[in-house]
């Protein structure tokens, strides 16, 4: 039997990624296997992201790109599908399939068909009791993720996500840990636990903290991350856990958006930033070295200088690890772009750079106080730099380290010494090996 093959390319977020390894495993199990060659495929899926706009631009490119594959059927995925839909079909012509995030089970048995030649296809019904359960694992890295919620009910006003995600769902408790005990099987050491609003988790009486509890008792995972969070839900109980348990890695990325109550107020976020400064000092009473990441957004609408010295103060109280930082893209059919009131994009330009240069002045101070420590590192892979080959592993406060050897593997977990930093990451010397 001739086997088809298909072609999947991610973009976007964490839960792109895990979505990616979710469709190749409903695609294998339906008799599909995996290529890395587009030019070999029968079919090209691309998954796509559209929380900004220049993300889709990227995308639409890319799948016109791909288009040139006259052989292969083309289908695109993820958010950028659920929000154009059918209109994607003007602006790909070759594509043949449009499937939203709930729709993935469907997916292999509709690129069948249109294998056997049937007509182009639109997936976007939404469907609040998708969770996805891992059934045949693909992956192989000891570092991997696991979505235990999707879907977003916040409606910042400057986000699409609650209009293509659609609303909160949480993976069950008893199929979480299941998902973690396949994924162990197949070497993962290290898990990111996902969802758009990760401590949104709620499963009967089994809120987020409750479910990390279980995950430590029923499971060997070794490591535990999670991600995303919103300030409105975080609670003293997850830093208490952080604090007693070294399993649960002591990083969160805590998106804070903005410093300005006046604009937090505008994008809906529900916090102040003193509530928000409240939760990192909470944090770091309860386990001093916590590492904090976050993303913000320059020039939402209305936004003056004034607003924008907030939210340096905010990076220069906090000290984030790092932060991804966006400049305001509008979004149709969001509130925020509704409003009055745009900034420049010179502005937004010149806003951005300096907020980047501040956070990176902090970031390249905090990892230089790290020079000297003692760390202990899980190697996730090799990397191979000019004719030199290297270990590449990452502290429990996620932060990236280099060892210049190539006698250990991905899964294997060492005690280095951080020596030096290059281009914010630690060049690191073993000290014992496991
Ligand atoms: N414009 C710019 N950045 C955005 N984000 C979400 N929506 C927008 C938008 N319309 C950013 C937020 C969010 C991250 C995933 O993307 O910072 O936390
Ligand atoms: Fe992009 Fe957000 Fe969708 Fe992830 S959830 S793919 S970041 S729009």
């Amino acid at each position: 039997m001739i086997l088809n093959k298909v072609y999947l390319e991610s973009f976007g977020c964490q839960m792109n990624a895990f979505d990616s390894e979710v469709l190749e495993s409903l695609l294998e199990e339906d008799g599909f296997s995996i290529t890395q060659d587009p030019s070999d495929a029968n079919a090209i899926i691309v998954i796509t992201c559209s929380v900004r706009e220049n993300a889709e631009r990227r995308a639409i490119g890319r799948l016109n790109d791909l288009s040139r594959h006259k052989g292969a059927i083309l289908a695109v995925c993820g958010c950028m599908a659920q929000r154009l839909g059918e209109k994607l079909f003007d602006l790909v012509p070759a594509l043949e399939i449009v499937a939203g995030p709930d729709s993935y089970s469907m997916l292999p048995s509709t690129i069948s068909k249109a294998i056997a030649g049937e007509d182009r296809k639109i997936l976007v019904e939404t469907d609040s009791s998708v969770t996805y359960r891992l059934r045949k694992v693909t992956g192989s890295s000891p570092s991997r993720y696991l979505s235990i919620t999707r879907g977003c009910e916040n409606y910042c006003s400057y986000c699409i996500v609650p209009f293509v995600r659609g609303s909160v769902r949480s993976k069950e408790a008893g199929a979480v840990i299941e998902d973690l005990r396949i994924l162990a099987a197949s070497g993962a050491k290290e898990i990111t636990l996902l969802g758009q609003n990760v401590m949104a988790y709620q499963s009967g009486d089994c809120g987020f903290v409750e479910l990390l509890y279980r995950i430590l008792e029923e499971t060997d995972i070794y490591r535990i991350r999670f991600l995303t969070t919103h300030p409105r839900d975080v609670n003293e109980g997850i830093f208490k856990l952080m604090a007693e348990n070294g399993r649960i890695c002591p990083h969160i990325h805590l998106p804070f958006q903005s410093g300005s109550d006046r604009i937090l107020s505008a994008m809906n976020r529900g916090y102040t930033r003193s509530e928000y400064l409240d939760i990192i000092s909470m944090a770091r009473e309860l386990r001093p070295d916590i590492a904090f990441t976050t993303d913000i957004i320059v020039g939402f609408p209305g936004e003056n200088d004034a607003d924008f010295e907030e939210t340096l103060d905010i990076v220069e109280k906090v000290r984030f690890d790092s932060a991804f930082t966006f400049k305001y893209s509008p979004r149709e059919g969001t509130r925020a772009a509704e409003l009055d009131n745009h900034v420049p994009a010179e502005v937004k330009k010149s806003r951005l750079e300096a907020l980047n240069n501040t956070i990176q002045s902090i970031r390249k101070e905090i990892m230089t106080e790290c020079i000297g420590s003692i760390e202990e590192i899980l190697l996730d892979a090799r990397v191979k730099k000019g004719e030199n080959h290297f270990l590449k592993g990452r502290t429990p406060h996620f932060r990236n380290v280099l060892l210049g050897t190539d006698n250990g593997n991905p899964g294997d977990i060492f005690s280095v010494v951080l020596k030096e930093l290059r281009n914010f990451t630690f060049i690191g010397e073993e000290i014992t090996g496991r």
